[in-house]
Parts: C-alpha cells; sequence; structure tokens
C-alpha cells in the first residue's frame, strides 16, 4: 500500500476547514496529533474538535496520534469522538497490550508509536497486536523539521520483522516527510507517509498532488 496522510497540524488554524475540504476528494486518511504540553512542548486538538470534524468530513478516516502521557485517561474521549484510527507512544505508557485491546474492542484500528531512536526490539512483543506502528522520523512536537535520516533503515528493519513474523500490520512514517524524499521513503516499506507541511503550505491540493506523482 503506497498512501499519503495530511497532517492538519501544518494547516492554517482559521482556514481548516476550507484546506482540508480542497483535499478531501484526494486522499482517504487525515492525520490528527494530539499534544500535551508534557509528552512534547505544544498543545493542540481536543475530542470537541474530532468530533466537528468527523461530522462534516465523515468519508476521511481519522488517524489520531496521541502524543500525550498517559493516553489512557483520555483514548476514550478520542474514540468516542469518532476516531477510526488511534496510536499511542511506546514511551508513554507501558501497558501496551491493555490499550491496544480497547482500542481495537471500540472498533478502532490500533497502533503503537515509536519515537526516532526508541529501538524496535521495544515494539517486537506487541507486534501480534497492533494494526499499524507509526514510526517518527523527527521528534515529535511540531511540523516542518527536517527527516532524520536514520529512519530509512529503521522502516526496512520493520518490514523485515513483519515478513519474518508474518504479521499483516501496517507502516505509518510521520515527519519530514517531502517530495524530495517520499519515493525512498515508501521504497523502504512505508505503507502510510504522512505529510504536513509538504501538503499544507501553500496550496494543499497543488501540493497533494505532486506528493503523490513524486511518490511514483
Ligand atoms: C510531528 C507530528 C507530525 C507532523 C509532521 O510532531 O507527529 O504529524 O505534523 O509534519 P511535517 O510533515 O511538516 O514534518
Ligand atoms: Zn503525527
Amino acid at each position: 500500500m503506497r498512501k499519503i496522510a495530511p497532517s492538519i497540524l501544518s494547516a492554517y488554524p482559521l482556514n481548516l476547514e476550507d484546506q482540508i475540504s480542497r483535499i478531501e476528494k484526494e486522499t482517504e486518511i487525515l492525520h490528527i496529533d494530539i499534544m500535551d504540553g508534557h509528552f512534547v512542548p505544544n498543545l493542540t486538538f481536543g475530542p470537541h474538535f474530532i468530533k466537528a470534524l468527523k461530522k462534516r468530513f465523515d468519508s476521511l478516516l481519522l488517524d489520531v496520534h496521541l502524543m500525550v502521557y498517559r493516553p489512557e485517561t483520555i483514548m476514550e474521549w478520542y474514540l468516542e469522538a469518532g476516531a477510526d484510527w488511534v496510536s499511542f507512544h511506546i514511551e508513554a505508557n507501558p501497558h501496551h497490550h491493555r490499550y491496544l485491546m480497547k482500542i481495537k474492542e471500540s472498533g478502532a484500528k490500533a497502533g503503537l508509536a515509536l519515537n526516532p531512536t526508541t529501538s524496535l526490539c521495544l515494539l517486537e512483543p506487541a507486534l501480534p497486536y497492533v494494526d499499524f506502528v507509526l514510526l517518527l522520523t523527527v521528534n515529535p512536537g511540531f511540523g516542518g523539521q527536517k527527516f532524520i535520516p536514520e529512519g530509512l533503515e529503521k522502516i526496512s528493519r520493520l518490514k523485515e520483522m513483519r515478513e519474518k513474523g508474518g504479521y499483516d500490520f501496517l507502516i505509518e512514517v510521520d515527519g519530514g516527510i517531502k517530495s524530495s524524499n517520499i519515493k525512498e521513503i515508501f521504497s523502504a516499506g512505508t505503507d502510510i507517509a504522512v505529510a504536513g507541511s509538504a501538503v499544507f503550505h501553500g496550496d494543499p491540493l497543488k501540493n497533494l498532488l505532486e506528493l503523490k506523482e513524486a511518490a511514483l
């Protein structure tokens, strides 16, 4: 699979509805970063916002990336608000199995996210239970940062782990993805490439079509 998930973190907040509607027909997934000001040095969207997004853009899958400590205290709010995919950080809660199951029981897809220097070894025991893995290729918290190049090898290694184990989880990659590197990021084994500033800085539709072209 090769899909692009636009990340609305980089959209201009007062034009969000307009900017998302520009790309509505060209994407299936919207990536939404939830930040708590503790796990990452920034604050973003609450469940009320997800509910409004779901109502307005009901054909889009809402991919909610929880960059928060104690994600178990808030994940239910986002599930109830209409999140279709929910990922939490492996570094932010030690009870991975418990909360992956909780997300799945609600009917959503469950993912574990890893910061750039978190080892894949920590992820391995959870692989039978994840629907997707979200590999961060920048230090999370802000859009517009540079792709950390070691991410490429990590994507390939995760793909190998998936093949060896006979798993079918998806590999999603988040941070620093541009038209200049998207092709190699997909070639390394990425199924879903998150792109924030590369889509929303400028004309979102033109940018998304350019990214798709560059990914071929
Ligand atoms: C990083 C976020 C990303 C961010 C990516 O904290 O998790 O989803 O929006 O932005 P770009 O594509 O600009 O690196
Ligand atoms: Zn993200």
